[in-house]
């Protein structure tokens, strides 16, 4: 099975009222821990690369890393995504290179780092989704401005800075026509996202809730969605790590905003956490081994545990032999067909 349009994965998530996770990755081990939680809970899947991502393994090792994964694992429906965009080249380098889903992140400024204005982000998503839908390619945008900073791109502020107005989402999505919309609700990239366990006045499941009333059939995206649990920290802890206490998106909102529209989560800083406990542990209790095999090996395995536990929870898990993935020739004809969801 080639790499298939994201927009199918959560066309068929929304009739089946289900999320699906989106996975953050670099290397080959991190590819292989996903397809392998993938095929065990028989889930389809949402690779991601962010700009640093694709510098770091020079794209063309992502690139036929991801074609090996649909060649060893033909059953399961995969999608490359380009995780947040910095500017309408780097979408147009990422869908030339044969990523079949884009994040054009028109919240920011080309830097990576200045918030923007509502009209530079409606021009510069507009012109992704013109660009992309032409070769059936899907198209995330943002509007609002999450907190943190994720491989040096993100404002660093506060997660309730920017949080998404609600009206404006809707103006957004109908002047834009994408196909996914990542909304800002307090959450933040990386692995310190709340001082405490987050409550209505930090995390605002209240805010995602209303734009999902006002846009009920856009399918809207959660960031900053690693749920940072206790265990994986005590882990690195343990082993030598100084992680200061922290909390992250906990996986029952998650579920509530599942239940209110989102279909794709991402999930990077719990995956990096699972497998850096691993190689701690490794480490501290064999200081005589020194074939990284020894230690890669079960931080693949850490990787691919909290994947697989992640798709039951968003409940994906079973839903990979739904469909037929359509080409994404037949995604571009949709589009001309229907070029806005609301
Ligand atoms: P986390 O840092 O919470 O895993 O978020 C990742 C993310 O949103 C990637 O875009």
């Amino acid at each position: 099975m080639s790499l298939v349009s994201m927009r199918q994965l959560l066309d068929e998530a929304a009739k089946g009222g289900y999320g699906v996770g989106a996975f953050n990755v670099n290397n080959m081990e991190q590819i292989q821990s996903i397809m392998e939680a993938a095929r065990e809970t028989k889930s389809p899947v949402i690779v991601q690369a962010s700009r640093g991502a694709r510098a770091y393994s020079q794209d063309r090792f992502l690139y036929h890393l991801m074609l090996a994964a649909t060649e060893i694992y033909p059953e399961i429906p995969t999608v490359l995504h380009l995780d947040h965009g910095n500017s309408v080249e780097t979408c147009k380098s990422a869908i030339d290179m044969g990523f079949t889903s884009v994040m054009m992140d028109g919240s920011l400024m080309p830097d990576g780092k200045t918030p923007s204005s509502f009209d530079y982000n409606v021009d510069a998503t507009r012109r992704v989704v013109e660009m992309a839908h032409e070769k059936g390619i899907t198209v995330e945008g943002e509007i609002g401005c999450l907190g943190g900073i994720e491989d040096g791109h993100g404002a660093g502020l506060d997660g309730l800075a920017h949080l998404t107005d609600p009206d404006q989402a809707v103006e957004f999505v109908e002047k834009t026509g994408l196909d996914a919309l990542a909304i800002a609700i307090g959450t933040s990239h990386g692995a310190y996202k709340f001082t405490s366990k987050p409550t209505g006045a930090t995390l605002k499941m209240d805010v995602l809730i209303k734009i999902h009333k006002r846009l009920p059939n856009v399918h809207l995206v959660m960031h900053g969605s690693s749920s940072v649990p206790k265990d994986l920290q005590d882990i690195i802890n343990q082993y030598g790590g100084k992680l200061k206490p922290t909390w992250g998106v906990p996986v029952e909102e998650i579920q509530l905003g599942i239940r209110n529209g989102v279909r794709k989560i991402n999930v990077d800083t719990d995956n990096r956490l699972a497998i850096t406990g691993a190689i701690r542990k490794v480490f501290a209790e064999k200081p005589e081994e020194f074939d990284p095999r020894s230690y890669i090996k079960p931080a693949r395995e850490a990787m691919k545990k909290v994947v697989a536990l992640r798709m039951t929870q968003f409940g994906q898990a079973g839903h990979a032999g739904d469909y037929s993935p359509i080409s994404l020739a037949e995604m571009a004809k949709h589009y001309g067909a229907q070029p806005v969801l609301v």
